[in-house]
């Protein structure tokens, strides 16, 4: 398949009639998808019941006979301000009891059910217009959810509901305070309407109550997305795409993904290096206009397989971004390299945020493909670049990694609710296992809890899944290649008590985690080799064998020859010699990478990424900061 670009544009932003000018530089740019609509709710429904679709339905023509696929948003991340006279109660609120107003965007409480159903009116609607409009060739539903920690709100509709789903979930008060264990101060309840919201406790509120929070409030969103998935697909049968962010754990993808037929994401590296990841000053200086050399690949790994394959990037960043901290402009070449990145990870059509620059409101510092004055903005010459080089280039296509990743939404939950060390967060043990995976040069897929089948992976890694689940423990067990569990994985029941026996419980295989630590950032356990385990450290019993040791002889990775058990979270240098020495012995390639150079094989071709700001050298040939080269697999 001929890899695709495209763009996101706002016609209701700028006077029609400059629309078909716009959409003529967009095809001549070398695009083609244009995404609209997906914060036009004012303008679509101006007041409640008064629909005024003309506006659209021109400006679909417009793109669409410039030779445009247009991707319909439906607006539901910006519901218009009568909506809140309407629904008062509609608005959610805070962990500190405090409504969110309007005034921004994204001002709805998933679980507020009068909402949910004006959004799939207001879906049904659009689907009964545009759902066999030639134009239209693909559908976005809603915006980024959970952009600005939208999914935890403590409402009153979200108490109601959380309420009749623990009456659902547990049938009786009784079976409730069983499983959470609320003997434990006198926290026990007689009927599930006494059953408040995890918040505003005097103390931390009971580890279960807030995980069954967690799972309640994902399960608003999995309801949110599908009320409106199942309206549009009464009318279409384009495909259906949410815009997942980076990051963001607060609801399971996985489960949005199963309603949707492609998972897409938002992808701002810089953006993201100066806000949202960890790194010391050096190396954020040293990526500060490139982006973490691992954040795009690891979003993209996941997003294709939440996607069951099918992987679009929504919004690339193009140039400075107008939210972070500091926000400095990308080095000439990133625009190109970011996207032959998705490319090279699946991604089927990679779209730019935004068209043009807005010279009003509150993204008017964000960059665009044209300035606020129509004139080329620096992004735009590196995306004609890249629709060039698709034309010239043999198709790509995704090939099976050799390594894998598992990661699971539920134990992020499970750990923010009990972090037991401060930065003890899942995203964060999951990347560090990622970064080390690409360091040494594989190419990585990620997989759901529930995988049932490993055959074809030579490398699995598990960190930090709270309970294992029955596939996997089964998979696990049949596992040809080498896996490597832990910290933390299987150590836990689905209710956050710990399981008797006591985890890690793997078929055929003796390891407890008889005691845990967590340590505070600059202390660390040092391992026999000199190797250091921050953060996290447990200790193994058993009579499994050992195959690393602490300097204190305490056990640091036990197994066999196809299941290890990690006990602590080693830092980057050791994670490095661990992932070496596990491929060395199971006779997997490790490619030596220059530090920020990165690779990504597809089934015919070797795709390298010079991160660096300054140029390396690969095999002989000279990379340039911010380059991309490829070359065929023999
Ligand atoms: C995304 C969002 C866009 C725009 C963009 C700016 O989070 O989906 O609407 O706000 O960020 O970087």
């Amino acid at each position: 398949m001929k890899r695709t670009l495209g763009v996101c544009y706002y016609p209701e932003h700028w006077p029609e009639a400059q629309w078909s000018t716009d959409a003529s530089q967009m095809t001549a740019a070398g695009l083609t998808w244009v995404r609209i609509g997906e914060f036009g709710w004012s303008r679509m429904e101006p007041s409640p019941g008064k629909l005024t679709w003309e506006w659209l339905d021109r400006a679909i023509d417009v793109l669409g006979n410039a030779g445009l696929k247009v991707i319909l948003g439906t607006p539901t991340a910006t519901p218009p301000r009568w909506m809140i006279d309407k629904h008062p109660d509609m608005l959610a609120v805070d962990a500190d009891g405090r409504t969110r107003k309007f005034g921004s965007r994204r001002h709805y409480d998933f679980s507020h059910l009068g909402y949910r159903d004006e959004c799939k009116r207001i879906a049904r609607l659009m689907g009964e217009r545009y759902g066999r409009n030639p134009h239209v060739a693909a559908w976005q539903i809603d915006n980024e959810y959970d952009c600005h920690e939208t999914t935890l709100s403590y409402s009153d509709a979200a108490r109601n509901g959380f309420q009749d789903w623990l009456a659902q979930k547990y049938q009786s008060p009784d079976a409730l305070n069983r499983a959470w264990g609320n003997v434990f101060w006198s926290m026990e309840y007689d009927s599930f309407d006494q059953i408040d919201l995890p918040n505003l406790t005097v103390t931390e509120p009971n580890h279960p109550h807030q995980l069954a929070f967690r799972r309640f409030s994902s399960d608003q969103v999995v309801a949110f997305n599908k009320v409106q998935a199942d309206e549009l697909r009464k009318h279409s049968d384009a495909p259906l795409i949410h815009n997942y962010m980076g990051r963001i754990t607060a609801f399971d993808h996985w489960k949005v993904g199963a309603d949707l037929d492609i998972a897409s994401w938002d992808s701002y590296p810089i953006g993201f290096l100066s806000d949202r990841l960890e790194g010391s000053p050096d190396f954020k200086q040293a990526y500060l206009r490139q982006g973490h050399p691992d954040n795009q690949a690891f979003h993209h790994d996941l997003y294709r397989a939440v996607g069951k394959g099918r992987l679009w990037v929504m919004e690339q960043q193009p140039g400075p971004v107008n939210w972070a901290p500091y926000n400095p402009a990308p080095l000439p070449g990133m625009a190109r390299l970011w996207t032959w990145e998705a490319f090279a990870h699946g991604a089927e059509t990679v779209c730019y945020f935004r068209w043009r620059q807005a010279p009003f409101a509150q993204e008017q510092m964000h960059a665009g493909l044209l300035r606020p004055d129509s004139a080329p903005a620096p992004a735009l010459a590196e995306a004609r670049q890249v629709a060039d080089e698709i034309a010239a280039l043999p198709d790509v296509a995704t090939a099976k990694a050799q390594a894998a990743l598992v990661f699971d939404y539920e134990s992020a939950w499970g750990w923010d609710a009990q972090p037991q060390g401060a930065d003890f967060e899942m995203f964060r043990l999951a990347f560090a296992a990622y970064c080390a995976l690409r360091r040494a040069g594989l190419s990585i897929d990620i997989l759901p809890p529930e995988t049932a089948d490993l055959s074809g992976y030579k490398l699995v890694l598990a960190p930090g899944i709270m309970v294992l689940s029955d596939p996997l423990r089964a998979a696990l067990a049949r596992f040809e290649g080498t896996a490597l569990l832990g910290p933390r994985t299987d150590t836990k029941t689905p209710e956050l008590s710990i399981p008797t026996p006591m985890g890690p419980n793997l078929d055929g295989l003796d390891i407890t985690v008889a005691l845990t630590e967590s340590m505070p950032p600059d202390d660390a356990i040092t391992l026999e080799d000199g190797g250091q385990f921050h953060h996290w450290f447990e200790h193994l019993e058993g009579t499994a064998e050992i195959f690393t040791k602490t300097q204190s002889g305490h056990p640091a990775i036990m197994g066999n020859a196809n299941v290890r058990y990690l006990a602590g979270w080693p830092d980057e240098a050791t994670f490095d010699g661990i992932i070496q020495s596990l491929c060395t012995e199971h006779g997997i390639e490790v490619v030596k990478l220059p530090e920020g150079l990165r690779i990504r094989d597809t089934d015919t071709h070797r795709f390298i990424f010079n991160y660096a700001n300054h140029p390396l050298t690969w095999n002989r040939t000279q990379i340039p900061a911010a380059g991309v080269h490829w070359e065929a697999l023999s």
